[in-house]
């Protein structure tokens, strides 16, 4: 609700030129160092899906440190899509472009057990190609879509719309 989407407001800080000149960076990392924001932030997410999900995705880097306080608030366990190259027993693996070439996310044959809901965490929907991607090995992993929260979704930049009709909930919408 609002008081939550303040709470993030408050908290995240803007850097300019970062990663590069003419990005302005919204920068998280004060929100998930202060106790009380971050309690909230978590606990505002397992109450809006409470009952809805059955395990909690993690995108690396960022969506770790939100997917595990949300699976530990919530009694679930967490998977880990990560960047390529890190797990041993890889299943479905997505590539998506950057502004220059392209990433490649992956998740593990242990993901999901058939029918698990999945409620996905991340920090910042951008463009949407982390997500798209992410929400794409969900799916071909077995995992049954129980939706898509970020902290702060950057509206001008399109993601939603490149999310189709998956279902994205962001705490605040700039
Ligand atoms: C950042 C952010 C999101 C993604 C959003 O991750 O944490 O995951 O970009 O951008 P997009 O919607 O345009 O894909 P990044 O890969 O930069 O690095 P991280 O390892 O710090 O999470
Ligand atoms: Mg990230």
């Amino acid at each position: 609700g609002h008081a939550t989407a303040a709470l993030v407001a408050d908290m995240v800080v803007d850097v300019a030129d970062f990663p590069k000149t003419g990005v302005l960076f919204k920068d998280l990392t004060p929100l998930f160092a202060d106790g009380k924001a971050f309690r909230g932030v978590i606990d505002a997410i397992v109450a809006q899906y409470a009952g809805q999900f059955d395990v909690v995705v993690g995108v690396e880097a960022r969506g770790f440190v939100l997917a595990a306080a949300v699976a530990y608030a919530a009694g679930t366990g967490v998977v880990a899509v990560r960047k390529a190259g890190k797990l041993p027993r890889v299943a479905h693996a997505a590539t998506y472009a950057l502004e220059y070439g392209t990433a490649t996310l992956e998740i593990s044959e242990a993901a999901f057990t058939p029918g698990q809901r999945v409620l996905v965490v991340d920090d910042v929907l951008a463009t949407g190609g982390t997500a798209d991607a992410t929400l794409d090995l969900v799916q071909r992993a077995g995992g049954e879509l129980a939706g898509f929260v970020v902290l702060i979704e950057l509206g001008f930049l399109g993601g939603r719309e490149r999310l189709g009709e998956r279902p994205v909930h962001a705490l605040l919408r700039i």
